[in-house]
């Protein structure tokens, strides 16, 4: 039992937790910090021109710890930084600090494409943050910079590298497998992981706004993945874990333990607790929702804290989303938004959202 003074306002009398129509919690909230990013990754940002939300309409630090707070008021355990680059947010620190002081959280983890990671780890590591998911899509630097449009692959292993060194625990390592781009580095991956102690994990490309080039063919599924390398390692042992997280996990003969985010072919909608906060204060149920909730503006004119849970309570309880299962029945797939709609509104972009 959670005592008094930390149980969700909204929990039921038998201590059940805020529940959507499909009888999913609110666990997991995911804010992004900002939109901006320093790479242009194929499968998110392949065009080096983006609208960007403007400044004025930021959260400010203040605002995004005390959203932060209303949510966890309301169930939510554990709580994700993310961009576009969240390391582009000047002071990150500051925010990680004033976000670690709540006591609700479970665990307080950043995604980072890791360029600007070691200069900042130590500050990060200090202010309280738990973890961190590094992106590493490739092990080769012209390969990272043809995928990404630039040529900093020696500063992502060099924020691995520090990680570690500033101690924080076993990192994660997030790899978006395309067909004929990188499917040919799995196993190296895995060996590159093992040596750093970290645990990979293979991601199939997904239709998200923000992937103009997204085709059904350039998608190298988790049952590719497994066969690669069950050719390689021979038996490969699946976890059987119960949880809600998106990655399934796996063991090599040799006790090494990798995961597989399979979310374009085979959805875990069923079980999704998490939602988004974007830079601007919009919040997004789902990865592939068309519409968010404008929670900024009823911040700014000057709602409670008890105004904010009841409204984001009301919202929760309606919610149906599984977008990714209705992509998967979708019969003619392709890319989720054209370019031009995207330029439109920019919310529709995974990089604003949160990857
Ligand atoms: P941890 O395992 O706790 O580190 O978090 P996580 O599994 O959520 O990992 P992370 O935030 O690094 O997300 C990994 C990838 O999973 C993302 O880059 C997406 O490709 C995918 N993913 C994350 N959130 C969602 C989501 O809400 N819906 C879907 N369909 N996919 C998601
Ligand atoms: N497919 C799968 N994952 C994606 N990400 C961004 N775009 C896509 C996509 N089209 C995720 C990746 C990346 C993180 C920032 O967002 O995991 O590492
Ligand atoms: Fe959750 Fe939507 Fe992703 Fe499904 S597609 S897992 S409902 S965010």
């Amino acid at each position: 039992m959670l005592p008094d003074a930390q149980t969700p306002p909204d929990a039921s009398p038998d201590g059940g937790a805020l529940a959507d129509q499909l009888g999913r919690p609110l666990r997991s909230l995911r804010v992004s910090v900002t939109d901006r990013c320093n790479l242009r990754c194929r499968y998110c940002m392949p065009h080096e021109e983006y609208v960007w939300l403007p400044r004025p309409e930021l959260l400010t630090f203040e605002e995004i710890a005390r959203m932060v707070e209303v949510f966890t008021s309301l169930g939510v355990v554990d709580v994700r930084l993310t961009g576009g680059e969240p390391l582009l947010r000047r002071d990150l620190p500051h925010l990680v600090r004033m976000i670690a002081a709540n006591p609700r959280i479970h665990d307080l983890a950043l995604t980072t494409n890791g360029v600007l990671f070691a200069e900042h780890a130590e500050a990060l590591h200090a202010a309280g943050l738990h973890r961190v998911t590094l992106s590493l899509d490739t092990l080769r630097p012209e390969r990272f910079t043809a995928l990404t449009g630039r040529d900093t692959h020696a500063q992502v292993l060099a924020g691995i590298a520090a990680a570690r060194q500033v101690g924080f625990p076993k990192l994660k390592l997030d790899t978006v497998i395309m067909r004929g781009v990188n499917d040919d580095e799995l196993a190296d991956l895995i060996e590159y992981g093992r040596g750093v102690e970290a645990e990979v994990r293979f991601i199939e490309y997904m239709d998200v706004g923000g992937a103009t080039q997204w085709t059904a063919e350039k998608v190298f599924t988790r049952a590719e993945m497994l066969q690669q390398l069950a050719s390689r390692y021979g038996m490969i042992e699946p976890l059987n874990e119960n949880s809600s997280a998106p990655a399934e996990r796996f063991r090599l003969p040799d006790g090494t333990v990798f995961g597989i985010i399979a979310s374009t072919t085979t959805p875990f909608c069923k079980t999704c607790d998490r939602s988004r906060l974007t830079a601007d204060g919009f919040w997004y149920l789902c990865l592939y929702a068309q519409a968010g909730i404008d929670l900024r503006q009823m911040l700014r004119a000057g709602a409670t804290n008890e105004e904010l849970a009841a409204r984001i309570a009301s919202v929760w309880r309606a919610r149906t989303d599984r977008g990714a299962e209705l992509r998967a029945a979708t019969g003619q797939r392709g890319a989720l938004v054209g370019i031009e709609q995207l330029r439109q509104d920019p919310h529709l972009e995974m990089h604003t959202r949160g990857g």
